[in-house]
């Protein structure tokens, strides 16, 4: 605004410059019309910028986020003919009172609409104090994971329509994880549990990084072993799905568990038996119970059951390895 005000300031200046030369040159309706304009602009000017100064909020229009909480929305927009009326019920966490909280929307969708587009739509134009996460909305970042009627899912997979039930839609934040605020969890111990495997291939040569001859080369074998593992978008639903993650937050859960597989597997990787040996506990490969509900719960068709069941055998082979090796 300021700058817009400059230059409507700049343009005056300019036809008085005019104003001056054409004067000079003693052209009198020039110089009558060049006047005219330059006090009109000049008005404009002084007028723009006493609205800016003396422009005071309405304060009554301003809505607190605990009025919020208290109030069912209900879109005003006009329904169009291929558009159904949701009932979203959203468990917010309130990070203030550390306490959860229920709210109930009413939006539009039509038969494409998420989960999360509907979400987004009651943040855009009823609740804007509604906090998500997600960035892609495509199923590849993996933010935008929540529990939908009761199953972790990623929202921007999941058909809202499909998901109506006869209390509505009813979503809530993963319980796995730590809260921040409404349906956005805290991933910070997730990532560290990812972090602690070593998630990467390792290579005893360290200058061959920078000065690389040729390209790691597999068979299709090879690359069969650990791909299938290799899909994982760290969404952190199969560890929201594990009840023994749900029942002892120290095991170190499917999501690391199946990248650790994922390594081990990789013909490139000279790591060697280290990762084997730093999940030989009952807070890594052993507390696994085999439930499967990480492999059911995986947007990307990752199978970490049937991953943690292969570990096992290699933490055994392992240790058989090593006890042939000091006999
Ligand atoms: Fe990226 Fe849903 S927004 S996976």
């Amino acid at each position: 605004m300021i700058f817009m005000y400059a230059a409507m300031g700049g343009v005056p200046a300019l036809l008085f410059l005019y104003l001056i030369s054409s004067l000079l040159l003693l052209k009198l309706e020039i110089y009558i019309l060049t006047i005219l304009i330059a006090t009109g602009l000049f008005v404009f000017s002084v007028l723009g910028f006493y609205e800016s100064y003396s422009y005071k909020p309405d304060k009554s229009k301003i809505i607190s986020p605990e009025v919020y909480r208290a109030v069912n929305y209900t879109s005003k927009e006009p329904r169009k003919s291929w558009e159904k009326e949701l009932t979203v019920k959203v468990k917010r966490f309130n990070n203030l009172e550390k306490r959860f909280d229920e709210c109930t929307y009413k939006v539009e969708a039509d038969k494409y609409s998420t989960v999360l587009g509907s979400l987004i739509k009651i943040k855009e134009r009823l609740d804007p104090t509604l906090s998500v996460r997600y960035s892609c909305r495509m199923g590849i970042c993996g933010s935008c994971g929540m529990v939908v009627n009761g199953k972790p899912v990623l929202a921007c997979e999941t058909n809202a329509f499909e998901s109506i039930t006869e209390k509505g839609i009813e979503v809530e934040p993963m319980q796995a994880q730590g809260m921040l605020r409404d349906l956005v969890v805290d991933l910070d111990e997730f990532f560290e549990k990812h972090k602690s495997v070593a998630p990467y291939l390792f290579r005893e040569d360290k200058k061959e990084k920078y000065e690389a001859k040729e390209a790691y080369k597999q068979t299709k074998e090879e690359l069969s072993k650990y791909l299938p593992y290799s899909y994982c978008i760290m969404c952190s639903l199969c560890l929201d799905a594990c009840p023994v993650v749900n029942t002892n937050p120290e095991f170190i859960g499917p999501q690391a568990l199946s990248q650790v597989y994922r390594y081990h597997e990789d013909s490139r990787d000279q790591k060697g038996s280290q990762r084997l040996e730093s999940i030989d506990s009952v807070l890594g490969v052993w507390g696994c119970e085999f439930a499967g509900s990480c492999s059911k719960a995986c947007p990307k068709g990752v199978d970490p059951a049937s991953a943690i069941q292969l570990l096992k055998g290699e933490v055994v082979k392992n240790i058989v390895i090593k006890d042939e090796k000091n006999d």
